[in-house]
């Protein structure tokens, strides 16, 4: 149960970031995203939901952890069958009939639809600077991504990136991009739970630049707040001049992953980076943006899928950990679109027209690199098994598409990397981190990208 309660505390303090230490703000900010969610909910005419289980194994209502009873639900949809019956044989029928239908799903039931209008983005390289990173000699640049606002001024974006580069690079090179959190100043990471492997050796960065590549660090909450209150702002809100969502606008999974298209715009521009190869990668709310970035824009070359859980690749029809209620309630709606709130009353998750496969299936053909930690350091919560799955269901897209599936379709042991398809896993001995799985990831990332 520790982990678990480690969990949650570090949540509560990473992601409420300065406010942690205001709790009128928190209080603010629970308040309002209460008010937008019950708003919300009138908008679909929805009274009641159902509650969510507890991430508490220890309590009365804890989320189920017994595989036994995970699988209430058969009505999984089939990637590879159309709306009206027909079986997808042919590549041509994915990319024109059975992907287009997948895709306006997800908008308007799960992650919801980016606008046809969007602000323009001019980005600002505020600095370069030469450093070390380890014993790498590296150009790192400070980057601000102005949002044009001039259709409401008084809702003011700015995005915060930073790039670093091999400053020997002969040419642009692959990066990898991270979704990255911010700690407020002055947080310390409470302790890592007993049981928690220690990482010694190169970090992520210094393990990318081994290989010649760069990385990136792109901060999500710059352009859209982590909560429901900020869906008014943001870019979110600049786009609705200040007023709440209708119920299949965009949520913040969306948003996050567009900033990460604007990022990508910007390598496109930067002879530093080879924009032809350029990864994303992100952990837990930040693997559900990897996720949902990867399947939308099929300029990014790759993915490492953290711990991404229920709205990320985990089936969501899967009774286990997290679920459906909890991504529904006042703390996790804004991820989605408004209607996604209707799956936790007055319709299942059986009712989804979608699911978590096909968000992979959107991938396809490039390749993605599903993550996960030990359920004994990492608690239940994420349900790894789901995850797996996610990626075992997307496998006959990749295969109608001449690329591999992950290959099998039995869960494999800790510790075991399945990285010879285009779909990958791999689940390390440690908890809530990507830390232990990127020399997996790099290995499985090197079939694919190169520095030249
Ligand atoms: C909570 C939430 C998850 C999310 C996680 C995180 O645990 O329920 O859906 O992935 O926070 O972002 O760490």
């Amino acid at each position: 149960m520790k982990h678990v309660l480690y969990l949650f505390a570090f949540m509560a303090i990473a992601f409420n970031g300065a406010a942690q230490f205001n709790r009128q703000a928190m209080d603010s900010i629970r308040q309002l995203s209460e008010a937008d969610h019950q708003h919300m909910m009138s908008l679909l005419h929805i009274d009641s939901l159902r509650p969510g289980p507890s991430g508490n194994p220890q309590a009365p209502n804890a989320a189920n952890a017994d595989e036994g009873k995970a699988n209430p639900y058969s009505n999984y949809p089939d990637p590879l069958i159309l709306k009206n019956g027909q079986k997808v044989t042919t590549a041509k029928m994915w990319w024109n009939k059975r992907r287009p239908e997948i895709v306006a799903d997800f908008n308007r039931e799960v992650y919801g639809k980016v606008p046809d209008h969007l602000p323009k983005v001019t980005w600002e390289v505020a600095s370069t600077v030469k450093e070390m990173n380890a014993s790498v000699a590296v150009v790192t640049k400070k980057l601000i991504g102005h949002v044009d606002n001039t259709s409401y001024p008084s809702i003011k974006v700015d995005m915060d990136l930073t790039l670093t580069t091999p400053a020997a690079a002969k040419g642009p090179v692959p990066v990898i991009m991270e979704f990255g959190f911010v700690f407020p100043p002055g947080f310390k990471m409470p302790p890592p739970p007993p049981g928690t492997p220690v990482q010694t050796g190169p970090d992520w960065k210094q393990q990318l630049l081994a290989k010649g590549w760069g990385y990136a660090v792109l901060i999500p909450t710059s352009y859209q707040a982590d909560n429901g209150a900020g869906l008014t702002q943001g870019i979110i809100g600049l786009v609705n001049k200040g007023q709440p969502r209708q119920p299949d606008d965009w949520g913040a999974l969306r948003a996050w992953a567009w900033g990460a298209s604007r990022a990508l715009d910007y390598f496109e521009t930067d002879k530093d980076v080879d924009a032809a190869q350029v990864g994303i990668e992100g952990l837990s709310r930040f693997g559900k943006a990897a996720a949902v970035t990867m399947a939308y824009d099929p300029r990014f070359a790759i993915a490492f899928i953290g711990s991404s859980g229920a709205g990320g690749v985990k089936l969501l029809r899967r009774v286990f950990g997290e679920q459906v209620e909890n991504l529904a309630s006042s703390a996790e709606y804004h991820w989605f679109a408004g209607n996604f709130i209707k799956y936790a009353g007055p319709l299942t998750p059986n009712d989804l027209p979608v699911d978590a496969h096909e968000l992979v299936a959107l991938c396809a053909p490039r390749p993605v690199f599903i993550s996960t930690g030990s359920p004994a350091v990492e608690g239940n919560w994420v349900d790894d098994k789901g995850m797996f799955l996610g990626g075992v269901y997307a496998g006959p897209v990749y295969q109608l598409l001449g690329k591999k599936d992950l290959g099998t379709t039995e869960m494999p042991p800790l510790e075991t990397p399945l990285i010879n398809g285009d779909i990958a896993f791999r689940q390390h001995s440690g908890g809530h981190t990507t830390g232990p799985n990127w020399p997996t990831f790099i290995e499985f990332a090197s079939r694919y990208l190169k520095a030249k």
